[in-house]
């Protein structure tokens, strides 16, 4: 990895802290002392040393010898001073909470040996109703488990899990494409998080570098931030983009469609067609639709004592009635029957609530339900629909929050740092993605374990 690089791209504290007087000094004063983290590049290696296997079953057997495809030092058995750069725990057989003591204890006596930024990710089952009690008990043990390792991870190392459903066996499609990003930078503020593998479905790309190509996406909100970030990340992984923002920022926008060498819509999504323009734009620039990002959101904030109409109203309107209205217009339309993808961003506001933001936090906990309801209707063409809930992220959103405010905000998290808009936009591009078609329905945090919540 590239430090100096990816350091340019770090608030300056974290900066300051990583090296020299100001490491000694945070050290000495117990400050926060946030890593620089390994962020996502095409041509960078997939991990920064061997992966440990972890797990007796005939599961992790299977999956130890799929990985060594992806040309991975894979490991069974730790080796005394062997430096790590991922253990990969598969708990997919468990019967009895007392069946976690020997697994994940060996992985505690390796996690000294990570590599700075490693991960560990976790195989479980889920525990749903119908399961004998003890069962149900292991397979939730795993989610406390889990999430308290990735309190105790330093050095911008994370654990996430991902959970199987029964009859998904564990070398689908989506399980090495979810731990293909779990493993990867692309995920470096993603922390503490768990992604459900619903079904079989999925294809791994040819290219891992361009898992996109030939595809097509609209991306709302494209014109700064998070959403610019959004279009940069698709278009490097292959697709053609189409941004869309309105015109007030018509300049921004036409700057970010040349960059991405996309087409630009001016449109106010709030507008009764916005599905319809969008669809209309696709057809006519490139005769197909594969991906939807709803990314386009504002913030009204206000104590609900003082709350007023307009500003309750603009919230809910642009940021779930809008994406409600637009995903009819998409379902009902043929260019986007092809194993269609919308991931749509929400916010940890959503899932935690935040104070001052009740109009902001109905809307994005809306758009999980939103979610949740409308994955079963894109199942019959073969898509998916998927959230993200970004936490702290450094955007001119954020920028315009009071400094000691925002000073405490980005640090509340187990990586001590606020995430960038390429975390959230590497996130939505893994879940726009082939690999990622047996994901349906999931809300996955790009929060860093923001201790607000979960
Ligand atoms: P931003 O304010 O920098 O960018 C939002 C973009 O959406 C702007 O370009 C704006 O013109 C556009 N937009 C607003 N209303 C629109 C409308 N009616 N039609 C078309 N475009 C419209 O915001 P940021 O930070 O990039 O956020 C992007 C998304 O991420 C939003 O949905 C936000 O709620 C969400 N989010 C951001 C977090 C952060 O920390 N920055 C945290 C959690 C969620």
């Amino acid at each position: 990895m590239d430090t100096r690089s990816a350091g340019l791209r770090t608030d300056k504290y974290t900066r300051f802290v990583s090296a020299g007087f100001g490491k000694d000094l945070a050290a000495r004063l117990g400050l926060p002392q946030p890593a620089i983290l390994r962020r996502y590049a095409p041509d960078a290696p997939l991990l920064t040393g061997p992966v440990l296997v972890e797990g007796s079953s005939a599961g992790a057997e299977a999956l130890a010898a799929r990985l060594l495809e992806w040309n991975l030092d894979v490991r069974r058995h730790a080796a005394p001073k062997t430096r790590l750069g991922a253990i990969i725990l598969v708990l997919d057989e468990l019967g009895h909470p007392e069946d976690l003591s020997e697994p994940v204890r060996s992985v505690g006596a390796s996690l000294r040996d990570l590599t700075p930024c490693a991960r560990v990710v976790t195989i479980s089952r889920p525990a749903g109703p119908g399961l004998e009690p003890a069962v149900a008990a292991a397979r939730h043990g795993v989610d406390g488990m889990l999430r308290s390792m990735a309190k105790e991870l330093r050095n911008g190392a994370t654990a996430n899990g991902i959970v199987l459903d029964d009859g998904v066996g564990i070398t689908a499609p989506s399980v090495l494409g979810a731990l293909r990003f779990f493993l990867s930078g692309r995920s470096a503020f993603v922390d503490g998080q768990f992604l459900t593998v619903s079904s079989g479905h999925g294809d791994l790309p040819k290219d891992w570098a361009r898992p996109l190509a030939g595809k097509v996406a609209v991306v709302t909100g494209a014109a700064r931030g998070i959403g610019a970030a959004i279009a940069r990340t698709l278009s490097r992984d292959g697709a053609g983009v189409v941004v869309v923002d309105i015109p007030a920022a018509g300049d921004h926008l036409a700057a970010v469609a040349n960059e991405v060498r996309g087409t630009a819509l001016q449109l106010d999504i709030t507008g009764h067609d916005a599905g319809e323009r969008i669809l209309a734009h696709a057809a006519q620039r490139y005769g197909r639709l594969d991906i939807v990002v709803h990314n386009a959101g504002i913030t009204r904030d206000k104590l609900l004592a003082n709350m007023d109409a307009a500003r309750w109203d603009s919230v809910i309107g642009v940021n779930i009635s809008a994406q409600l209205r637009m995903n009819r217009a998409f379902l009902a339309s043929d260019l986007f029957r092809n194993h269609p993808r919308i991931v749509s961003v929400a916010s940890t506001s959503g899932i935690a609530g935040n104070r001052g933001q009740t109009n902001y936090a109905a809307s994005k906990a809306g758009v999980i339900g939103m979610v949740g309801a409308t994955a079963g209707l894109l199942k019959p063409f073969g898509g998916t629909i998927n959230a993200v809930a970004p936490g702290f992220i450094e955007t001119e959103m954020t920028a315009g929050i009071p400094f000691a405010i925002r000073e405490v905000a980005r640090r509340l998290n187990s990586l001590q740092q606020g995430g960038k808009p390429e975390d959230v936009a590497e996130t939505i591009a893994f879940l726009a993605g082939s690999s990622a078609g047996g994901l349906n329905g999931n809300v996955l945090r790009v929060c860093g374990q923001n201790l607000v919540g979960q």
